[in-house]
Parts: structure tokens; sequence; C-alpha cells
């Protein structure tokens, strides 16, 4: 029996048009390859590629359960503001709804590990150079995923809403 779909909006349909690409292998192979550009490595949580409409980023593809992408994401956003601690965290850009594709700023890889400084702050974290690359003159973490975050046990007066 045929049944006619009539779509309560344009987001359902545009949903519904999607859900028919993706169905669809070489559709599916050729979008990922208009997005995904050179493959630059991976971890155990994410693989990481140069993000083909801006090759100033990379995206990084979360291929575990660890939700680090999503991880990453929280921690910039808890310290982008204070630049003592942002400066060595390379910047992110974007995250998807669900944290299964990251924009990160590209950073430079480390070729020449007697370049890199003998000492680092103590926030920082799972020390080695594939976790780290350049920005300019700068070293900064690009997988800061186990970043120590630090509560303040300081009172401070409060407004209940
Ligand atoms: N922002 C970046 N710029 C350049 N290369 C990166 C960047 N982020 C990750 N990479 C490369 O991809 C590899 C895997 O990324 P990483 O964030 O360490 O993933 P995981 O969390 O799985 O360990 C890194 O070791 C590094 O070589
Ligand atoms: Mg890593």
């Amino acid at each position: 029996m045929n049944t006619i779909k009539i779509y309560t909006n344009d987001s359902e349909k545009r949903e519904n048009v999607i859900s028919g690409i993706m169905k669809d292998h070489v559709l599916t192979y050729e979008m990922l390859d208009m997005i995904l550009g050179e493959y630059l490595g991976s971890g155990i949580s994410r693989a990481v590629f140069v993000y083909k409409p801006d090759i100033r980023f990379v995206i990084k593809v979360e291929i575990s359960s660890y939700s680090a992408n999503i991880l990453e994401w929280r921690t910039w956003h808890n310290f982008k503001e204070d630049k003592r601690i942002s400066k060595w965290l390379c910047p992110i850009k974007d995250i998807s709804t669900h944290g299964l594709f990251l924009i990160q700023k590209r950073a430079k890889k480390i070729e020449d590990t007697s370049l890199l400084p003998l000492k680092l702050p103590t926030f920082l974290s799972d020390i080695k150079s594939d976790n780290f690359g350049w920005i300019g003159k700068q070293l900064v973490m690009v997988d800061y995923t186990w970043l120590k975050l630090k509560a303040e046990t300081k009172l401070r007066t409060v407004k209940w809403t």
C-alpha cells in the first residue's frame, strides 16, 4: 500500500533527505572526502585530518567511546579567557552537535625534539611530543583531553534562583 508522507516542516524534510543520502556509501564517502583532507594521525580516541574547507584547521573524528572531543571542547571553554593557561592549548573553533567531529587550529608537527622546553606548567598531563605542536613560536598541546581541572574550595556568597 502506498502512503504519502506529509512533512511537517522543512527541517524534517531535510533530515529525511540526509537519511536517504547516508544509505548510499558512495555518496557518503564522497561527502567525507570533501571535508577530510590529509590524514595527520590517530590516538586511542580520535582520527585527525586536515580540514579541507579551511586547511588552517584540523578535523578530529571521535573513534572511541571516551568522548574525548567533548572533554577537550569543555576544557577549552573553561580556560580560553585565561591567557596564562590557554596559550598552551591549541584553540578549538567548533564541535558537532553530539561531539563526534571537532574543528581545531592546525599546529605544526614536532620534528625536532631538541627544541622542546625542559619545563612545562604542572596542569598539563599526558606529556609526549605527539600530543604537542607549534603555532608560530608557541608550543601548544593538541590533545588536552586529560588536562587537570582544578576545583576552587573557597566559599562565596551565592544568589539562589
Ligand atoms: N590540532 C592539531 N594539529 C595538527 N595535528 C594534530 C592536531 N591534533 C591532533 N593532531 C595529530 O593527530 C594525532 C592524534 O590526535 P590526538 O588529539 O592526540 O588524538 P587522541 O586523543 O586519540 O590521542 C596527534 O598525535 C597529532 O599527530
Ligand atoms: Mg593523543
